[in-house]
């Protein structure tokens, strides 16, 4: 096994072992990814400021993330696909992030259902929403997450229309994987990958059988998204899930102060400053130059956590001092997940810890609560 020393190198691995398709829904961007590499570069740009002389022993990562005791400002995002990576992916997933002390989120759209998981963890996990036409879905969907004991609700707001990913659309990316040439070459590829999502427990989306016709023989993602998202999707259907829910709600997608300042008001407990990692608007601004505007919008009367580009601790450390309270990382978790099973995504979570402990050390940081602009260099 080679030595695992950064995100790069989980990355590196799982882009050998996972089928291409699924490999590159999880690493590409929509259009001309202007906006992926917007995020990545933006975050490289910002430089910390070192200290010395500063008495740097007994360091402490741990805060709070609406209301929940975390061991790092760090939940994994709710992604797609996950249990396509690995066979059974959100359970491994969520089991690792539980025994790290950090929040996993489900997605709507995952692999395993939300009783798979619910059945894989001890503690609550969060549930990601997406508000489909069928509002009966929608409030079923809810209510199955109360009934998992989910202790928070994320609602993603920025993906009423999917934006288009050329490279699911030339990898004819489908779920279940569909055998065709191109898959058939995949996997004679990538062996290893085909058999370990074989002895999965499912192999299309676990929230969706049974409820919607057909989700066992799904064609294109891009093409069910299409026609089962609500499109008017607004502030008031906010309110509604708000009202069904009647737990924490965390509201995902914000990139504007316009919205923010909405969000602050509606009742939620937290908003994720985001673009969809790169996957939605392309050409929009990079999350980490959107998250100054959405903290002095919102002046404090909700929690920001910060999405989009983090590879490493010291992208975390960048957004803390930007003034999000915590961040979600999704690829970061899917590349160690796609190398190593639940191994990786330890491994992952445990590079972020390292490098997020050091930078604050050098930076002079004793207390990740303390992140200000102050461990920043002036641009
Ligand atoms: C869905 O959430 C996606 O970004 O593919």
């Amino acid at each position: 096994m080679p030595v695992v020393t950064c995100i790069e190198d989980l990355r590196e691995l799982a882009k050998r072992r996972v089928a291409r398709a699924i490999f590159e829904y999880v690493d590409c961007g929509s259009y001309a990814e202007q906006t992926l590499r917007a995020n990545r570069a933006d975050l490289e740009a910002i430089a910390l400021r070192q200290r010395v002389g500063i008495d740097v022993d007994r360091r402490s990562m741990r805060t709070t993330m609406a209301g929940q005791e975390v061991a790092m400002p760090v939940a994994l995002a709710p992604t797609g696909l996950t249990g396509l990576n690995w066979a059974d992916g959100e359970m491994l997933a969520a089991r690792a992030a539980e025994r790290f002390g950090v929040p996993f989120t489900l997605s709507t759209m995952s692999i395993c259902s939300i009783e798979d998981v619910a059945g894989a963890v001890t503690k609550p996990y969060w549930f990601q929403l997406y508000v489909m036409r069928d509002r009966g879905f929608a409030a079923s969907l809810i209510e199955r997450a109360k009934q998992a004991k989910c202790s928070a609700l994320v609602l993603t707001l920025d993906l009423q229309i999917q934006g288009q990913r050329h490279r699911d659309l030339k990898n004819g990316l489908a779920v279940p994987p569909k055998l065709t040439l191109a898959t058939a070459f995949d996997i004679l590829r990538k062996p290893g990958w085909a058999l370990n999502v074989l002895k999965g427990k499912r192999k299309s989306f676990g929230n969706l059988e049974g409820r919607i016709p057909d989700a066992k023989s799904l064609t294109t993602l891009s093409q069910w998204i299409a026609g089962q998202f609500d499109p008017t999707l607004s502030w008031k259907d906010v309110e509604w899930v708000k009202n069904l829910w009647g737990g924490k709600l965390v509201l995902k997608g914000i990139l504007d102060a316009e919205d923010a300042k909405i969000a602050a008001s509606s009742g939620a407990d937290a908003i994720v400053v985001s673009n969809h990692g790169g996957r939605q608007l392309d050409s929009t601004i990079s999350s980490i130059r959107a998250l100054p505007e959405v903290v002095d919008a919102v002046g404090g009367r909700i929690e920001v956590w910060f999405d989009g580009g983090i590879r490493s601790g010291q992208d975390v450390l960048k957004a803390l001092a930007l003034g999000a309270r915590a961040t979600m990382i999704g690829r970061a978790f899917l590349y160690g997940l796609g190398a190593m099973g639940e191994a990786g995504v330890t491994r992952a979570l445990e590079i972020i810890r390292n490098e997020l402990d050091v930078s604050m050390a050098l930076c002079g940081l004793r207390d990740v609560k303390d992140a200000s602009r102050s461990i920043l260099r002036a641009p």
